[in-house]
């Protein structure tokens, strides 16, 4: 961002928002600003930002048509969504999902990879890419769920290589001007 840019933070709850401009304040940071809202709807104008970025929201939304429709919209033509993201490799069964949201609260709504890519495409994205960070194994489970009530072993095995938190980058058609 630098000292000229600006970075825009946007949350739907007072104490999230709250925490962040604390934040904001200990690290001395004046080109930041803090906005209330949903990222279903956005409260920037058109093609006002160069890049998109996030860590665990989008897998939360039960909209991410939406959500995609509108990281598009506040782009520049040119601008980079790059965020982070649980996504899910492979079919789950819902039972599954519903265990595993016991473990990581993002797991619920987090898409399969190739309905990510489709949706990104379908909201006019280029240059999709998904890269994997981590990818949670048997065993990540197991010490999770154990005396949870759940069968740890059971679940483990199925969950074995299925989650994975994402860097999820892609591009809006166009070129960038650079300031
Ligand atoms: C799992 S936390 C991640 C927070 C932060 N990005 C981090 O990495 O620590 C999810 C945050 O997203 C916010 N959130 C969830 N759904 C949202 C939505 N539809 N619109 C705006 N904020 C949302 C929540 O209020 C919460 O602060």
């Amino acid at each position: 961002m630098g000292a000229t840019g600006k970075a825009y933070g946007l949350d739907m709850t007072d104490e999230m928002l709250a925490l962040a401009r604390e934040n904001q304040r200990k690290a001395g940071l004046p080109n930041v600003e803090f906005l209330k809202g949903e990222i279903e709807q956005i409260p920037l104008k058109d093609a006002s930002v160069d890049v998109v970025i996030s860590n665990c929201v989008i897998n939360l939304s039960a909209d991410k048509d939406r959500v995609l429709a509108e990281a598009f919209r506040v782009l520049r033509p040119g601008g980079r969504f790059a965020v982070s993201d649980i996504v899910v490799r492979g079919s789950v069964s819902a039972d599954l999902r519903r265990n595993i949201e016991l473990w990581v609260g993002c797991v619920a709504g987090a898409l399969e990879e190739s309905e990510y890519r489709q949706k990104l495409a379908r909201a006019g994205f280029e240059a999709i890419d998904l890269e994997p960070t981590r990818i949670y194994r048997a065993a990540d489970a197991v010490a999770l769920l154990t005396g949870s009530g759940f069968d740890a072993q059971a679940v483990a095995r199925e969950v074995d290589g299925k989650f994975m938190s994402t860097f999820v980058r892609a591009r809006k058609p166009g070129a960038q001007k650079l300031a």
